[in-house]
């Protein structure tokens, strides 16, 4: 395979993980691919968001204390985030993910680990002042992405901020993944004392969206 063929893979590894039941379960295989050199490197940009730059550029949501990133893959926003000065941890199911991150990120930081939304280690509940997801609950279909969004808001501390970017439905069918969201979706998040204070509809198209956990 040659360079940028990743996304057709992805179609494919998805598809058969889709049909077993396990429709999580492609993402290693993806990067295992990507670091096997057969297919290039998925996700691999190397800056951080620009929604959540802008973000943290406009008022930091709150001190740099406790910051989570989920799905985090190559970790070049939990690197961002560190480098504004939050303690950060960077999660993700994928152990080659994880692995790649630490490779390209020696030294940092970040606390980069191995861990599923679906079934999150105790020390990660409740433990964040700042969330961070940015295009995992799309990259699932639901279920388990309703199990997915109690698992990111379940990582919230009291008077925790959620940050949120995904990709959007506009009424386009296409074939999934990902799995552009609804607002609806997007509400799959409200639950456990976690309210929207902000959803906004930007460009690409995307959602970026803030909750607060109030209790
Ligand atoms: C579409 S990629 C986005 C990666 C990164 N957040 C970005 O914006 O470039 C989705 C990521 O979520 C991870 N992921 C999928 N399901 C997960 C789960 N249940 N728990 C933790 N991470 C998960 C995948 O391994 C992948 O790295």
């Amino acid at each position: 395979m040659t360079e940028r063929t990743w996304a057709r893979r992805a179609d494919q590894l998805a598809a058969q993980a889709y049909a077993a039941g396990q429709p999580t379960a492609w993402f290693d295989r993806l990067y295992a691919e990507a670091a096997a050199g057969t297919i290039d490197m998925p996700w691999s940009r190397t800056e951080p968001h620009p929604l959540l730059v802008r973000r943290l550029d406009e008022q930091p949501p709150g001190p740099a204390g406790r910051a989570c990133v989920v799905g985090c893959g190559l970790g070049a926003d939990a690197e961002f985030l560190a480098g504004r000065g939050w303690t950060t941890t960077g999660f993700d199911l994928a152990p080659t993910a994880i692995d790649q991150a630490r490779a390209r990120h020696a030294g940092s930081a970040v606390e980069y680990r191995v861990a599923d939304l679906l079934a999150l280690p105790d020390d990660l509940v409740g433990a964040f002042d700042l969330v961070v997801e940015i295009h995992t609950l799309q990259a699932m279909p639901n279920p388990p992405r309703a199990a997915a969004a109690r698992g990111v808001v379940s990582l919230l501390a009291p008077g925790g901020t959620l940050f949120v970017v995904q990709f959007r439905a506009t009424g386009v069918p296409a074939q999934p993944p990902p799995f552009p969201l609804t607002r609806d979706d997007l509400a799959l998040l409200e639950v456990g004392g976690v309210v929207p204070v902000r959803v906004d509809e930007v460009d690409g198209p995307l959602w970026r969206a803030e909750f607060v956990r109030r209790v």
